[in-house]
């Protein structure tokens, strides 16, 4: 463990000095693209205007006589496209590969000032944040960036979850985590064959009704994901970064996809990866704060005046603890709300 008093010191003779905070700045969905494709890259300052983040994906579903294609088109991209208010992020292949090392080197050097955020994928513990931490140091320092580049780890082994807190603690320079949940299956040996959701066959069923034993017992489907989401909420939050969870595959159950990503932003996520432009939606309508909510929070806090004591509202007790969960609701709705002209009407900004 480095010692707190060295942590925000940089790893490089030259390089930027780490954050402090992570920037908060709307990233409902991280809407991957595929850079290698052409057509692809001449839509993304249009996409730009309907997304948090863009992100060019260098790793897995590009096959690997194109990974060269699209370590360039990524550069080219980030060099000639109007990103807007858009962030732009990337996806490096792991760091096992024999393409890690050129995407990290060239992307930095070509194009790192124009990038928020790389994302790692098959992250396993610290370790491995501390060689992409002191890499990114030292290509600071060479090419002479003035901010560091922030890193997203993408949580999708078992030795990866077994590690999460210290991963996520690893370097000021983490932004965030986001659950794989198709790595992650398949590491660790689950029966499945999807990218994230549920399975039919993961239940629990209904006792039996004792005055009739035969009858047929309802199953009620539950959450895979469950667990390792809450613990990676839990170890984010802990450290101060960002929750996400990653991809839905099914791209024509909007459904479930949005039964996902609403579980994901009940239990602390910010944002879910969108793989297709109709996942992009689904996230900006779930990962922006339901307007209802807004508004009765906004009550709450009005009424609970300096925060402290209690009081009664429409029946439902209202204390420091409910007060906090409402600025919690709130706060995330006025970022979003800053840029986004229609919400801030609707959460009833406009009117102060
Ligand atoms: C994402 O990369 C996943 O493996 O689910
Ligand atoms: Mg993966």
């Amino acid at each position: 463990m480095r010692s707190p008093r060295h942590f925000f010191e940089p790893l490089a003779v030259g390089a930027p000095t780490p954050l402090r905070e992570v920037p908060f700045r709307p990233s409902r969905m991280i809407h991957f693209f595929d850079p290698s494709n052409a057509k692809m890259r001449a839509k993304l300052s249009a996409l730009a205007e309907t997304c948090d983040v863009l992100l060019g994906n260098l790793e897995d579903a590009v096959a690997s006589d194109k990974k060269l294609e699209a370590r360039e088109g990524f550069i080219q991209a980030a060099q000639e496209t109007d990103f807007g208010r858009c962030q732009l992020w990337t996806r490096v292949n792991s760091l096992d590969s024999p393409w890690f090392l050129d995407d990290v080197e060239r992307i930095v050097a070509e194009v790192g000032d124009r990038l928020d955020v790389l994302m790692i994928p098959k992250v396993e513990g610290p370790w491995d944040i501390h060689f992409v931490d002191r890499l990114l140091a030292l290509l600071e320092a060479r090419h002479g960036l003035k901010k560091p580049i922030l890193v997203h780890a993408i949580l999708e082994t078992a030795l990866g979850v077994a590690n999460v807190e210290e991963i996520a603690g690893a370097s000021p320079r983490m932004q965030g985590l986001s659950l794989g949940p198709a790595d992650l299956a398949a590491s660790r040996r689950m029966k499945t064959t999807r990218v994230g959701g549920g399975h039919p066959g993961y239940v629990v069923r209904a006792d039996p009704n004792p005055e009739a034993p035969e009858a047929a017992r309802p199953g009620y489907q539950q959450d895979l994901w469950h667990y390792t989401l809450a613990r990676m909420v839990d170890a984010c939050v802990a450290n101060g970064i960002l929750p996400y969870y990653g991809p839905f595959g099914d791209i024509r159950d909007t459904v479930a996809c949005e039964d996902q990503f609403r579980n994901a932003f009940l239990m602390g996520c910010v944002g879910a990866w969108s793989l297709h432009p109709v996942q992009i939606g689904i996230a900006r309508k779930v990962f922006s704060p339901p307007v209802d909510e807004v508004r009765w929070a906004r009550r709450v806090i009005a009424e609970m005046g300096d925060g402290t004591g209690a009081v009664m509202i429409d029946g439902k007790m209202q204390d420091d603890a409910t007060v906090k969960q409402c600025r919690v609701m709130v706060g995330l709705a006025s970022m979003l709300a800053e840029g986004d002209p229609e919400l801030s009407a609707a959460y009833g900004f406009d009117a102060d």
